[in-house]
């Protein structure tokens, strides 16, 4: 490790302008908790206050760093053997649209895969490019999305030479990870760079047991949540770059307008903090977050009714690594739905999963959990399992029907004026939402494609199952915005 790793420039500087007792006449209205209400001062503490500031004098801006964040952006890079980095503090959202932004004008074609984060469909509307999708493959018996193989991405290269760069998602939400060395490979052999949303793989570059990162297997870029799977504050997450095939100049100005004027110095400080912590500690920290998972992940295993994912229950190129501290726990046969069991952990047992959809929950583990989370976890388990194993059991399975014809680009759809028609009405008309099913958690429906009768089937047929539906503005789905004729 080098020894200036061991510094955290910005947050360090956020800490001396609070200690400094500085007359506040500048932003934010608090003045360092000066004027907050005991509520606030009860819930939030003072502290928190003194340490909110702004870019005043000495304090560098996000949006043009030349002083601590440039120092920290620099650690940052470092840490992760990144060309450049850059803090961002509105989500890995904001990366993967700048990422977009960087490459795609309008018209420009950009691979994606179906099921890929809202985020980057609002990317596509801000550049008006023209996703070209790529199905990705699907474990039936969780009923989740996976990668892309090879085969797809060669196909889908093939067919559209033109397009300015892949954006995939590696890893997926519940820790599939795809062999992203070789559809980095096939993506410069058209010379064109490999985009990857990391969002849920910060981790993988302190610890060998883990998938290797994006910049690891030769990705040119790739935005991650520290505040996902690392001990940064929600909302703050990073952007690495490496290699020559991304404009810089241009990723910076997309990063000035899709980034706050105002940005958080206690997110900014956090994400200083994290790589610190992570470069110092991570190997010891994941080695503990991976035991405590694999021993999570054990105890389920014997318990009768759950099927844990593992690899080998995997199988799939398209999924042929996962990251160990996703647990991701099949419940259809105790009879219950991933939602249902939801609930009745956070509300009989004091405990809250990430993510529950019809067939499974799925439990990230991670650096603040310890041996007593895991106790608690499969102690409630076993208490719900005993309740409800060998009741009749929902199925989970789908037929997702065939791609819907793109007739307007996302931006275009998004532009045009609409109107709310009644689902049995909407067939022949264009879409202005995306209607996504969970599982799989892939969007069946996106602005700008025509709406089959086989869609709105399917939607019909999803509701009636208990499916998650999710996207369109009226949640009840009885009706869709549409393109207006
Ligand atoms: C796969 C994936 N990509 C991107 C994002 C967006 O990240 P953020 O919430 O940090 O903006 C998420 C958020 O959950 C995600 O799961």
């Amino acid at each position: 490790m080098q020894p200036e790793q061991r510094h955290a420039p910005l947050a360090e500087a956020v800490r001396r302008y609070a200690e400094d007792k500085i007359i506040r006449f500048h932003m934010p209205g608090h003045k360092g908790g000066g004027q907050i209400s005991p509520l606030a001062e009860e819930i939030l503490g003072k502290k928190l206050y003194e340490l909110d500031i702004t870019g005043v004098e000495g304090m560098d801006d996000l949006l043009q760093p030349t002083g601590i964040i440039k120092a920290a952006e620099k650690l940052l890079a470092q840490a992760f053997g990144a060309k450049e980095s850059f803090f961002l503090i509105n989500g890995t959202s904001s990366g993967l649209q700048a990422l977009i932004l960087t490459v795609c004008g309008a018209g420009d074609k950009i691979l994606v895969p179906r099921n890929m984060h809202k985020s980057m469909i609002a990317g596509v509307v801000l550049s008006g490019a023209k996703p070209i999708f790529l199905a990705p493959e699907i474990n039936e018996e969780f009923g989740i999305a996976l990668g892309i193989t090879t085969e797809q991405l060669n196909s889908a290269w093939e067919a559209h030479p033109e397009a300015k760069a892949a954006l995939l998602i590696n890893p997926t939400y519940y820790g599939t990870s795809c062999d992203l060395g070789s559809l980095a490979e096939i993506t410069h052999r058209y010379e064109r760079p490999l985009l990857v949303d990391e969002a849920h793989g910060p981790h993988f570059y302190f610890h060998p047991a883990l998938p290797p990162g994006a910049l690891t297997v030769g990705a040119d870029a790739c935005a991650q949540g520290a505040h996902k799977t690392l001990t940064s504050l929600t909302q703050s997450s990073w952007l690495h770059i490496q290699g020559a095939r991304l404009d810089l100049e241009r990723l910076r100005t997309a990063l000035t307008m899709l980034l706050s004027t105002s940005a958080s110095y206690l997110l900014l400080a956090s994400l200083d903090l994290a790589r610190q912590q992570m470069v110092q500690n991570g190997r010891v920290l994941l080695d503990r977050t991976i035991e405590l998972a694999n021993k999570l992940r054990r105890e389920l295993k014997k318990i009768a009714g759950l099927i844990v994912l593992d690899p080998k229950q995997l199988g799939q190129e398209a999924a042929c690594r996962l990251d160990p501290t996703k647990v991701t726990v099949n419940v259809r046969r105790l009879g219950l739905t991933g939602q249902q069991v939801e609930l009745a952990l956070r509300y009989k047992h004091g405990i809250q999963v990430e993510l529950a959809d019809l067939n499974n929950v799925l439990f990230m583990v991670g650096p603040g959990n310890n041996a007593d989370d895991i106790s608690a976890l499969v102690d409630a388990f076993r208490t719900i399992a005993k309740a409800y194993n060998g009741k009749k059991s929902k199925t989970g399975n789908f037929t997702i029907p065939p791609l819907p014809r793109q007739v307007m680009t996302p931006r275009e759809a998004f532009f045009a004026p609409t109107i709310s028609v009644n689902l049995s009405e909407a067939v022949g008309r264009i879409s202005t939402e995306t209607v996504t099913c969970y599982p799989p958690g892939i969007p069946i429906l996106c602005p700008g494609e025509e709406i089959s009768a086989a869609v709105t089937q399917y939607i019909a047929l999803m509701i009636e199952e208990g499916y998650r539906v999710q996207g369109p503005r009226d949640n009840r789905l009885i009706k869709l915005r549409v393109v207006k004729e």
